[in-house]
């Protein structure tokens, strides 16, 4: 991977090729991983995820037509769209989430001038570290540095959360975006997604590492089983309202209730609010156990989300099970997890320093051994949310924009 200010500088090379002119701002936003707290957030849950070093970078300059130009290095083509009339682009799919962001930027009633973007990634696609929630809110950083909008951290992420659901089509929760726009460099960010509170947990001072491993297997359901596990949570929600009137989101349940009332449940609808009651406990031990400094416990409360999400949510694969399971055999790894929508994607273990070798030497050859596919294997720092690396103070256009 090429270091941060390499890429930065390809990428202002490439805008001056594409655009004529130098970028006015370049911003960085990045990919997530969650440590804990799976498929809770659109249940009003809690979630504990960490941005990652990987990101999204965007140059962008003023223009002065009425169109946003669009240019990604990564696919190496150009999509571009009228302010009056912004509609998805069905070939260049990346466009949309750019597209989305200026639509609900406009429907907020924020008035968005034309511009020049350039867009360079490096978070792998669809692989479950939501490059997507990255390549949002880079734009609403993009758009709001270039046209001055008063938006605080928490309400971007929500537009950009809008973005996804109204405008690209996807139904997903908060988490995404609200770590990518606000994560805090060697912290965890603890979020509440019924009040949007998050406080940053330390995690510096812990000699640990996140490995993240990637079972290149395609996420082929996951749009309709993720669709599906929210209707589940939500049918939970509305039979259990006879008997608990006060009740909106699954969140609002307690573990001894659900032992009360559990049984007035069908079976699966019962397993689904079973993973989300005791999942949402599990993030709360675990904000403590880091606190104190008890990776042991953590670690436990990690290996116990994936045998929740495995049996009971139902949204682990067996390419995840062989991931996780070999990372638990490994001494020094505290815990290990699949982590986002599930149905393929990444494992995120939490891993002692002097472990990592061993880690790195056995997980990947055990996977391949069992599954016949070598993973691809990061060993991420937790990361400072999306910032404002270049911003040029000018009221001019420059000649030729
Ligand atoms: C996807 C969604 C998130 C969250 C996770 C599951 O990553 O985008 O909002 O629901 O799945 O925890």
């Amino acid at each position: 991977m090429a270091d941060l200010e390499e890429r930065i500088e390809t990428l202002t090379h490439k805008f001056v090729e594409v655009y004529g002119v130098p970028p006015r701002t370049t911003v960085r936003a990045p990919g997530r991983v969650n440590l804990i707290g799976e498929h809770t957030d659109y249940n009003d849950g809690y979630v504990l995820p960490i941005a990652i070093d990987r990101e999204v970078l965007i140059a962008a300059s003023p223009s002065r037509e009425s169109a946003v130009c669009l240019y990604s290095m990564n696919f190496d083509r150009v999509s571009a769209f009228s302010l009056g009339n912004i509609a998805r682009d069905r070939v260049n799919t990346w466009s949309n989430y750019p597209r989305g962001v200026v639509y609900m930027l406009q429907k907020r009633g924020f008035t968005v001038k034309g511009a020049n973007l350039a867009i360079q990634g490096d978070i792998p696609l669809a692989a479950g570290l939501s490059s997507s929630g990255a390549l949002e809110v880079a734009s609403a950083m993009v758009f709001q540095t270039l046209n001055k909008l008063e938006m605080s951290g928490p309400e971007m992420a929500q537009l950009c959360q809008a973005a996804e659901n109204e405008f690209v089509g996807v139904n997903c929760g908060i988490m995404d975006q609200f770590i990518s726009r606000l994560g805090v460099k060697n912290h965890a960010l603890f979020v509440d997604c019924r009040t949007l509170e998050y406080e940053a947990v330390a995690i510096h001072g812990h000699d640990v590492r996140f490995i993240v491993a990637d079972t290149l297997k395609k996420r082929g359901l996951v749009d309709s089983e993720y669709n599906m596990r929210r209707e589940q949570c939500e049918e939970a929600v509305s039979l259990l309202k006879t008997y608990l009137p006060n009740i909106t989101a699954l969140r609002d349940l307690t573990i001894p209730d659900l032992k009360r009332y559990g049984d007035r449940l069908p079976p699966t609808i019962r397993r689904r609010a079973k993973h989300v009651v005791t999942e949402n406990d599990r993030v709360l031990k675990s904000v403590k156990a880091l606190r104190d400094g008890d990776l042991d416990l953590f670690g436990k409360l990690m290996n116990q989300s994936h045998e929740s999400l495995r049996d009971l949510y139902e949204v682990s694969c067996r390419e995840l099970d062989v991931m996780a399971e070999a990372a638990w055999r490994i001494p020094g790894v505290y815990g290990s997890r699949m982590t986002g929508a599930g149905f393929g994607g990444c494992t995120v273990s939490v891993v002692a320093n002097e472990a990592v070798e061993e880690f790195l030497e056995r997980v990947p050859a055990e996977y391949k051994a069992r599954i016949g596919v070598t993973p691809t294997v990061y060993v991420c720092t937790p990361e400072n949310g999306a910032e404002v690396l270049l911003s040029e103070e000018s009221g001019e256009l420059d000649e030729g924009a």
